[in-house]
Protein backbone atom coordinates (compact mmCIF):
# COMPACT_ATOMS: atom_id res chain seq x y z
CA UNK A 1 0.00 0.00 0.00
CA UNK A 2 1.49 3.74 -1.00
CA UNK A 3 2.20 5.49 2.28
CA UNK A 4 0.05 8.88 2.93
CA UNK A 5 1.52 11.83 0.50
CA UNK A 6 2.00 14.85 2.63
CA UNK A 7 -0.31 17.59 1.60
CA UNK A 8 1.15 21.23 0.83
CA UNK A 9 0.80 23.33 3.89
CA UNK A 10 0.43 20.39 6.59
CA UNK A 11 2.84 22.02 8.81
CA UNK A 12 1.02 25.17 8.79
CA UNK A 13 -2.36 23.41 9.64
CA UNK A 14 -1.19 21.24 12.52
CA UNK A 15 0.76 24.31 14.23
CA UNK A 16 -2.75 26.19 14.00
CA UNK A 17 -4.63 23.04 15.31
CA UNK A 18 -1.83 22.81 17.78
CA UNK A 19 -2.35 26.14 19.03
CA UNK A 20 -5.99 26.38 18.50
CA UNK A 21 -6.98 23.37 20.34
CA UNK A 22 -4.67 23.56 23.06
CA UNK A 23 -2.18 20.65 21.94
CA UNK A 24 1.19 22.62 21.94
CA UNK A 25 2.19 26.38 22.56
CA UNK A 26 5.34 28.84 21.75
CA UNK A 27 6.96 29.13 25.10
CA UNK A 28 7.18 32.48 26.24
CA UNK A 29 4.56 33.56 23.59
CA UNK A 30 3.26 37.15 25.61
CA UNK A 31 7.36 38.24 25.80
CA UNK A 32 6.96 37.07 21.90
CA UNK A 33 8.27 33.59 22.14
CA UNK A 34 11.86 31.98 22.42
CA UNK A 35 13.07 30.24 19.53
CA UNK A 36 13.66 26.74 20.14
CA UNK A 37 11.40 26.20 23.25
CA UNK A 38 7.30 24.95 23.03
CA UNK A 39 4.98 24.31 26.03
CA UNK A 40 1.89 21.51 25.66
CA UNK A 41 -0.95 22.57 26.28
CA UNK A 42 -4.37 20.50 28.28
CA UNK A 43 -4.71 18.36 25.25
CA UNK A 44 -1.08 17.94 24.49
CA UNK A 45 0.23 17.10 27.59
CA UNK A 46 -2.15 13.97 28.20
CA UNK A 47 -1.67 13.00 24.34
CA UNK A 48 2.26 12.96 25.09
CA UNK A 49 1.26 11.38 28.50
CA UNK A 50 -0.33 8.47 26.71
CA UNK A 51 3.09 7.84 24.69
CA UNK A 52 5.23 8.49 27.70
CA UNK A 53 3.06 5.55 29.50
CA UNK A 54 2.75 3.35 26.54
CA UNK A 55 6.96 3.21 26.06
CA UNK A 56 7.05 2.83 29.76
CA UNK A 57 4.94 -0.04 30.03
CA UNK A 58 6.09 -1.76 26.96
CA UNK A 59 9.57 -1.47 28.43
CA UNK A 60 9.67 -2.43 32.10
CA UNK A 61 6.50 -4.74 31.86
CA UNK A 62 6.27 -5.88 28.62
CA UNK A 63 10.37 -7.10 28.65
CA UNK A 64 11.57 -9.44 31.10
CA UNK A 65 14.88 -8.00 32.70
CA UNK A 66 14.39 -4.04 32.24
CA UNK A 67 14.18 -1.32 34.96
CA UNK A 68 13.99 1.85 35.19
CA UNK A 69 15.54 5.08 36.62
CA UNK A 70 14.78 8.95 36.81
CA UNK A 71 18.10 10.50 36.98
CA UNK A 72 18.80 14.52 37.64
CA UNK A 73 19.47 16.86 34.85
CA UNK A 74 22.96 18.17 36.08
CA UNK A 75 25.18 15.94 36.73
CA UNK A 76 29.16 16.08 38.21
CA UNK A 77 30.53 18.32 35.13
CA UNK A 78 33.59 15.79 34.74
CA UNK A 79 30.38 13.10 33.02
CA UNK A 80 30.71 15.54 30.02
CA UNK A 81 34.48 15.15 29.65
CA UNK A 82 34.40 11.28 30.32
CA UNK A 83 31.39 10.90 27.78
CA UNK A 84 33.60 12.91 24.99
CA UNK A 85 30.79 15.74 24.63
CA UNK A 86 32.99 18.57 26.08
CA UNK A 87 35.19 17.64 22.83
CA UNK A 88 33.36 16.50 20.31
CA UNK A 89 29.30 17.47 21.26
CA UNK A 90 29.46 20.02 18.15
CA UNK A 91 27.78 20.97 15.28
CA UNK A 92 29.86 22.85 11.81
CA UNK A 93 28.01 26.21 11.50
CA UNK A 94 28.68 28.64 7.72
CA UNK A 95 27.69 31.97 7.97
CA UNK A 96 26.59 33.49 4.51
CA UNK A 97 28.96 36.67 3.68
CA UNK A 98 26.16 38.39 2.38
CA UNK A 99 23.18 38.26 4.19
CA UNK A 100 24.65 36.94 7.52
CA UNK A 101 21.92 34.08 7.94
CA UNK A 102 23.85 31.09 9.60
CA UNK A 103 23.35 26.91 8.81
CA UNK A 104 23.94 24.18 9.84
CA UNK A 105 26.80 23.21 7.56
CA UNK A 106 25.43 19.22 7.48
CA UNK A 107 22.02 20.16 6.39
CA UNK A 108 23.88 22.20 3.44
CA UNK A 109 22.53 20.59 0.07
CA UNK A 110 25.22 23.46 -1.95
CA UNK A 111 27.99 25.59 -1.26
CA UNK A 112 26.00 28.70 -1.93
CA UNK A 113 23.49 30.32 0.41
CA UNK A 114 20.25 28.78 0.23
CA UNK A 115 18.39 32.74 0.91
CA UNK A 116 20.30 34.82 -1.22
CA UNK A 117 22.84 32.56 -3.75
CA UNK A 118 25.95 34.52 -1.58
CA UNK A 119 29.22 32.88 -0.59
CA UNK A 120 29.43 31.23 2.22
CA UNK A 121 32.38 30.54 5.03
CA UNK A 122 34.53 28.11 5.90
CA UNK A 123 32.70 25.86 8.52
CA UNK A 124 33.24 26.79 12.37
CA UNK A 125 32.85 24.38 15.06
CA UNK A 126 30.00 25.01 18.17
CA UNK A 127 30.05 22.76 21.11
CA UNK A 128 26.03 22.25 21.97
CA UNK A 129 26.04 21.52 25.40
CA UNK A 130 24.23 23.97 27.51
CA UNK A 131 26.54 25.28 30.06
CA UNK A 132 24.77 26.63 33.90
CA UNK A 133 26.40 27.54 37.06
CA UNK A 134 25.80 25.92 40.38
CA UNK A 135 26.96 28.09 43.55
CA UNK A 136 25.49 31.23 44.72
CA UNK A 137 29.16 33.00 45.32
CA UNK A 138 30.98 35.02 42.43
CA UNK A 139 34.48 33.25 42.07
CA UNK A 140 33.00 29.81 43.81
CA UNK A 141 30.17 28.80 41.10
CA UNK A 142 31.36 25.59 39.86
CA UNK A 143 30.33 25.43 35.97
CA UNK A 144 28.15 22.54 35.30
CA UNK A 145 26.00 21.35 31.75
CA UNK A 146 22.17 20.48 31.39
CA UNK A 147 22.79 17.27 30.46
CA UNK A 148 23.17 16.58 26.04
CA UNK A 149 22.19 13.33 26.12
CA UNK A 150 19.64 11.60 29.35
CA UNK A 151 21.72 8.40 28.64
CA UNK A 152 24.77 9.46 30.82
CA UNK A 153 22.42 8.81 34.19
CA UNK A 154 21.90 5.75 32.82
CA UNK A 155 26.10 4.80 32.82
CA UNK A 156 26.13 6.33 36.30
CA UNK A 157 23.70 4.87 38.00
CA UNK A 158 24.65 0.96 35.85
CA UNK A 159 26.54 -0.31 39.16
CA UNK A 160 24.13 0.86 41.56
CA UNK A 161 21.28 -0.92 39.74
CA UNK A 162 23.59 -4.13 39.40
CA UNK A 163 24.60 -3.88 42.94
CA UNK A 164 20.54 -3.63 44.44
CA UNK A 165 18.81 -5.53 41.71
CA UNK A 166 19.02 -9.67 40.75
CA UNK A 167 19.53 -8.58 37.15
CA UNK A 168 21.70 -10.70 34.71
CA UNK A 169 23.31 -10.18 31.74
CA UNK A 170 21.07 -9.55 29.00
CA UNK A 171 19.29 -6.64 30.94
CA UNK A 172 18.33 -3.58 30.00
CA UNK A 173 17.77 -0.08 31.86
CA UNK A 174 15.64 2.16 31.01
CA UNK A 175 14.76 6.24 31.46
CA UNK A 176 12.36 9.25 30.13
CA UNK A 177 13.87 12.43 30.42
CA UNK A 178 14.90 15.67 29.38
CA UNK A 179 17.85 17.05 27.66
CA UNK A 180 19.23 20.06 26.01
CA UNK A 181 20.95 20.97 23.17
CA UNK A 182 21.99 24.47 22.00
CA UNK A 183 20.96 23.65 18.75
CA UNK A 184 22.39 25.97 16.05
CA UNK A 185 19.29 25.96 13.67
CA UNK A 186 16.50 25.38 16.44
CA UNK A 187 13.09 24.43 14.42
CA UNK A 188 10.69 22.50 12.29
CA UNK A 189 8.10 23.50 15.21
CA UNK A 190 8.97 20.12 17.89
CA UNK A 191 11.15 18.59 15.82
CA UNK A 192 14.51 20.56 16.56
CA UNK A 193 14.17 22.30 20.19
CA UNK A 194 16.65 23.10 22.80
CA UNK A 195 14.62 21.59 25.39
CA UNK A 196 13.35 18.42 24.91
CA UNK A 197 12.58 14.76 25.65
CA UNK A 198 14.18 11.51 25.13
CA UNK A 199 12.93 8.21 25.98
CA UNK A 200 15.99 5.49 26.11
CA UNK A 201 16.97 2.14 26.56
CA UNK A 202 20.96 0.50 27.11
CA UNK A 203 20.50 -2.76 27.00
CA UNK A 204 23.86 -4.35 28.50
CA UNK A 205 25.18 -7.30 26.93
CA UNK A 206 28.19 -9.80 26.16
CA UNK A 207 29.76 -8.90 23.59
CA UNK A 208 30.19 -11.74 21.91
CA UNK A 209 26.01 -11.54 21.99
CA UNK A 210 26.29 -8.11 20.49
CA UNK A 211 25.04 -8.37 16.78
CA UNK A 212 22.61 -10.52 17.72
CA UNK A 213 20.61 -8.32 20.22
CA UNK A 214 21.66 -5.49 17.84
CA UNK A 215 19.46 -7.23 15.49
CA UNK A 216 16.65 -7.81 18.11
CA UNK A 217 16.13 -4.18 18.76
CA UNK A 218 16.12 -3.26 15.98
CA UNK A 219 12.93 -4.97 14.92
CA UNK A 220 11.45 -4.96 18.16
CA UNK A 221 11.71 -0.92 17.98
CA UNK A 222 10.05 -0.74 14.73
CA UNK A 223 7.61 -3.02 15.99
CA UNK A 224 6.43 -0.68 18.40
CA UNK A 225 6.03 2.37 16.68
CA UNK A 226 4.41 0.53 13.82
CA UNK A 227 1.25 -0.75 16.13
CA UNK A 228 1.08 3.30 16.90
CA UNK A 229 1.31 4.88 13.90
CA UNK A 230 -2.28 5.72 11.47
CA UNK A 231 0.06 4.76 8.82
CA UNK A 232 2.50 2.76 10.08
CA UNK A 233 3.91 2.34 5.98
CA UNK A 234 5.22 5.72 6.33
CA UNK A 235 8.02 4.27 8.95
CA UNK A 236 11.17 2.97 7.35
CA UNK A 237 15.15 2.43 8.64
CA UNK A 238 17.85 4.72 7.31
CA UNK A 239 21.44 3.47 7.16
CA UNK A 240 24.21 5.94 9.01
CA UNK A 241 27.19 5.23 6.34
CA UNK A 242 29.42 7.80 8.36
CA UNK A 243 29.48 6.02 11.95
CA UNK A 244 31.15 6.96 15.22
CA UNK A 245 34.50 5.53 16.11
CA UNK A 246 33.22 2.57 18.33
CA UNK A 247 30.34 1.99 16.19
CA UNK A 248 29.80 -1.01 13.70
CA UNK A 249 26.24 -0.29 12.58
CA UNK A 250 24.04 2.68 13.38
CA UNK A 251 20.20 2.84 11.98
CA UNK A 252 17.57 5.26 12.48
CA UNK A 253 13.70 4.68 12.79
CA UNK A 254 12.40 7.11 10.37
CA UNK A 255 9.18 8.41 9.43
CA UNK A 256 9.63 8.54 5.45
CA UNK A 257 6.56 10.94 4.73
CA UNK A 258 7.96 14.17 6.70
CA UNK A 259 6.57 17.00 5.21
CA UNK A 260 10.40 19.07 5.88
CA UNK A 261 13.78 17.67 6.13
CA UNK A 262 14.23 16.04 9.21
CA UNK A 263 12.55 12.43 9.98
CA UNK A 264 14.49 10.78 12.69
CA UNK A 265 12.17 9.44 15.06
CA UNK A 266 14.86 7.05 16.90
CA UNK A 267 18.70 5.83 16.50
CA UNK A 268 19.68 2.27 17.14
CA UNK A 269 22.89 2.41 19.05
CA UNK A 270 25.69 0.58 18.56
CA UNK A 271 27.66 1.60 21.73
CA UNK A 272 29.58 -1.62 22.41
CA UNK A 273 31.96 -0.61 25.46
CA UNK A 274 32.55 3.01 24.66
CA UNK A 275 30.66 4.53 27.67
CA UNK A 276 31.42 2.02 30.48
CA UNK A 277 34.98 2.15 29.60
CA UNK A 278 34.94 5.59 29.80
CA UNK A 279 33.07 6.24 32.97
CA UNK A 280 35.34 3.60 34.60
CA UNK A 281 38.97 5.33 32.91
CA UNK A 282 37.76 8.73 34.68
CA UNK A 283 36.19 7.67 37.93
CA UNK A 284 38.78 5.20 38.84
CA UNK A 285 35.97 2.86 39.53
CA UNK A 286 35.46 -0.76 38.38
CA UNK A 287 32.87 -0.97 36.28
CA UNK A 288 33.14 -4.59 35.40
CA UNK A 289 30.24 -7.27 35.53
CA UNK A 290 30.77 -10.76 36.81
CA UNK A 291 28.97 -13.32 35.96
CA UNK A 292 28.15 -15.45 38.70
CA UNK A 293 27.74 -18.51 37.00
CA UNK A 294 31.24 -18.61 35.12
CA UNK A 295 33.40 -16.14 36.80
CA UNK A 296 33.85 -14.23 34.34
CA UNK A 297 34.53 -10.92 34.55
CA UNK A 298 34.05 -8.09 32.05
CA UNK A 299 32.66 -4.56 30.54
CA UNK A 300 29.21 -5.20 29.23
CA UNK A 301 28.55 -3.64 25.65
CA UNK A 302 25.80 -1.66 25.27
CA UNK A 303 22.63 -1.65 22.49
CA UNK A 304 20.68 1.85 22.82
CA UNK A 305 17.89 2.97 21.61
CA UNK A 306 17.06 6.84 21.60
CA UNK A 307 14.29 8.41 20.76
CA UNK A 308 12.10 11.38 21.86
CA UNK A 309 8.41 11.80 22.83
CA UNK A 310 8.68 15.06 21.35
CA UNK A 311 9.37 13.99 17.80
CA UNK A 312 7.17 10.81 17.43
CA UNK A 313 4.23 13.59 18.67
CA UNK A 314 4.90 15.58 15.83
CA UNK A 315 4.73 12.83 13.33
CA UNK A 316 1.84 11.07 14.96
CA UNK A 317 -0.08 14.53 14.41
CA UNK A 318 1.43 14.83 10.98
CA UNK A 319 0.16 11.13 10.22
CA UNK A 320 -2.93 10.90 11.71
CA UNK A 321 -4.28 14.63 10.03
CA UNK A 322 -7.06 14.28 7.68
CA UNK A 323 -9.15 16.27 6.26
CA UNK A 324 -12.13 15.47 4.45
CA UNK A 325 -14.14 18.57 2.87
CA UNK A 326 -14.56 20.69 5.82
CA UNK A 327 -14.12 17.74 8.71
CA UNK A 328 -10.91 17.62 10.30
CA UNK A 329 -10.45 14.09 11.92
CA UNK A 330 -7.37 13.23 13.62
CA UNK A 331 -6.94 9.61 13.09
CA UNK A 332 -4.80 8.77 16.12
CA UNK A 333 -4.28 5.15 17.37
CA UNK A 334 -7.29 5.47 20.58
CA UNK A 335 -4.64 4.60 22.69
CA UNK A 336 -3.02 7.76 22.39
CA UNK A 337 -5.88 10.06 21.82
CA UNK A 338 -5.99 12.76 24.57
CA UNK A 339 -9.91 11.84 25.14
CA UNK A 340 -11.17 8.29 24.65
CA UNK A 341 -14.80 9.45 24.63
CA UNK A 342 -16.96 12.14 24.67
CA UNK A 343 -20.80 12.49 25.93
CA UNK A 344 -23.25 14.66 24.92
CA UNK A 345 -26.74 15.45 26.33
CA UNK A 346 -28.83 15.61 23.14
CA UNK A 347 -30.39 19.00 24.48
CA UNK A 348 -28.50 21.57 27.32
CA UNK A 349 -31.73 22.79 28.14
CA UNK A 350 -33.60 19.81 29.29
CA UNK A 351 -32.29 18.97 32.96
CA UNK A 352 -33.47 14.63 32.58
CA UNK A 353 -31.30 14.19 29.77
CA UNK A 354 -28.70 16.25 31.25
CA UNK A 355 -28.43 14.65 34.74
CA UNK A 356 -28.87 10.95 32.62
CA UNK A 357 -25.76 12.22 31.09
CA UNK A 358 -24.07 12.83 33.87
CA UNK A 359 -24.91 9.50 35.06
CA UNK A 360 -22.84 8.07 31.76
CA UNK A 361 -20.04 10.29 32.36
CA UNK A 362 -19.23 9.80 35.80
CA UNK A 363 -19.34 5.89 34.86
CA UNK A 364 -17.27 6.07 32.39
CA UNK A 365 -15.21 8.89 33.70
CA UNK A 366 -13.04 6.49 36.56
CA UNK A 367 -11.36 4.45 33.72
CA UNK A 368 -11.55 6.22 30.16
CA UNK A 369 -10.33 9.84 29.93
CA UNK A 370 -14.26 11.53 29.12
CA UNK A 371 -15.33 14.89 27.39
CA UNK A 372 -18.38 16.71 28.33
CA UNK A 373 -19.78 18.78 25.73
CA UNK A 374 -23.40 20.58 25.69
CA UNK A 375 -22.29 23.62 23.36
CA UNK A 376 -24.11 23.96 20.06
CA UNK A 377 -25.65 21.50 17.86
CA UNK A 378 -24.46 17.64 17.90
CA UNK A 379 -22.84 17.98 14.68
CA UNK A 380 -20.60 20.56 15.76
CA UNK A 381 -19.94 18.78 18.31
CA UNK A 382 -18.81 15.62 16.40
CA UNK A 383 -16.46 17.99 14.20
CA UNK A 384 -15.09 19.68 17.33
CA UNK A 385 -14.27 16.44 18.84
CA UNK A 386 -12.71 15.01 15.40
CA UNK A 387 -10.59 17.85 15.23
CA UNK A 388 -8.68 16.58 18.52
CA UNK A 389 -8.63 12.76 17.69
CA UNK A 390 -11.89 11.42 20.08
CA UNK A 391 -12.19 8.09 18.83
CA UNK A 392 -15.69 7.64 20.28
CA UNK A 393 -18.86 9.71 21.06
CA UNK A 394 -22.04 9.20 23.35
CA UNK A 395 -25.41 10.93 22.62
CA UNK A 396 -27.93 10.37 25.62
CA UNK A 397 -31.12 11.45 24.36
CA UNK A 398 -35.17 10.99 24.91
CA UNK A 399 -35.23 7.30 23.85
CA UNK A 400 -32.59 6.93 26.52
CA UNK A 401 -34.69 8.18 29.07
CA UNK A 402 -36.94 5.15 27.76
CA UNK A 403 -34.95 2.13 27.69
CA UNK A 404 -31.27 3.10 28.65
CA UNK A 405 -29.58 2.59 25.34
CA UNK A 406 -27.32 5.65 23.54
CA UNK A 407 -25.91 6.14 20.43
CA UNK A 408 -22.13 5.26 20.22
CA UNK A 409 -20.66 7.31 16.85
CA UNK A 410 -17.32 6.29 15.60
CA UNK A 411 -14.65 9.00 14.54
CA UNK A 412 -13.36 6.98 11.50
CA UNK A 413 -15.99 5.52 10.08
CA UNK A 414 -18.86 8.25 11.24
CA UNK A 415 -21.46 5.27 11.94
CA UNK A 416 -23.68 5.12 14.89
CA UNK A 417 -24.65 2.32 16.92
CA UNK A 418 -27.15 2.14 19.76
CA UNK A 419 -26.94 -0.08 22.52
CA UNK A 420 -27.68 0.06 26.84
CA UNK A 421 -25.48 2.64 28.59
CA UNK A 422 -24.30 -0.29 30.69
CA UNK A 423 -22.07 -1.93 27.65
CA UNK A 424 -20.25 0.80 27.70
CA UNK A 425 -17.18 0.70 29.37
CA UNK A 426 -16.53 -3.45 28.11
CA UNK A 427 -17.33 -2.02 24.48
CA UNK A 428 -14.32 0.67 24.67
CA UNK A 429 -12.36 -1.68 27.00
CA UNK A 430 -12.54 -3.79 24.38
CA UNK A 431 -11.89 -1.43 21.39
CA UNK A 432 -8.62 -0.34 23.27
CA UNK A 433 -6.92 -4.08 23.56
N1 LIG B 1 21.78 8.99 23.58
C1 LIG B 1 21.81 9.00 22.18
C2 LIG B 1 21.30 10.25 21.60
O1 LIG B 1 21.07 11.24 22.28
P1 LIG B 1 20.50 11.31 19.36
O2 LIG B 1 20.30 10.67 18.01
O3 LIG B 1 21.32 12.54 19.43
O4 LIG B 1 21.08 10.15 20.28
C3 LIG B 1 18.13 10.60 20.17
O5 LIG B 1 19.07 11.62 19.98
C4 LIG B 1 16.73 11.11 19.89
O6 LIG B 1 16.44 12.28 20.66
C5 LIG B 1 16.47 11.51 18.44
O7 LIG B 1 16.19 10.40 17.63
C6 LIG B 1 15.26 12.44 18.60
O8 LIG B 1 14.05 11.67 18.69
C7 LIG B 1 15.53 13.10 19.94
N2 LIG B 1 16.15 14.43 19.73
C8 LIG B 1 17.46 14.70 19.55
N3 LIG B 1 17.66 16.02 19.41
C9 LIG B 1 16.44 16.61 19.51
C10 LIG B 1 15.99 17.98 19.46
N4 LIG B 1 16.85 18.97 19.32
N5 LIG B 1 14.66 18.22 19.58
C11 LIG B 1 13.79 17.20 19.75
N6 LIG B 1 14.15 15.90 19.82
C12 LIG B 1 15.46 15.60 19.70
Amino acid sequence: MAGKIASPGLMEKIVSLCKRRGFVYPNSEIYGGFQGFYDYGPLGVEMKNNLKRLWWRWMTVEHKNIVGIDGTIITHPKVWDASGHIKSFTDPLAECKGCHHRFKADDLQTQKCPECGGELSEPRNFNILVPTQIGVIEGEKTKAYLRGEACQTIYLDFKNVLDTSRLKIPFGICQIGKAFRNELTPGNFLYRMIEFEQWDLEWFVKPSEMDKWYEYWKQERMNWFQGLFTHPENLGFFEHKKLAHYAKKAFDIEYQKSPFDGKELEGIHWRADWDLSRHAKYSGKDLNYVDQETGEKYLPWIVETSGGPDRMFLFLLVDAYSQEKDRVVLKLNPKISPYKVAVFPLLANKPELVKMASRVFDLLKPMFHTAWDDRGNIGKRYFSQDEIGTPWCVTIDFQTLKDQTVTVRDRDTMKQERLRFEALPQLFCDKLK
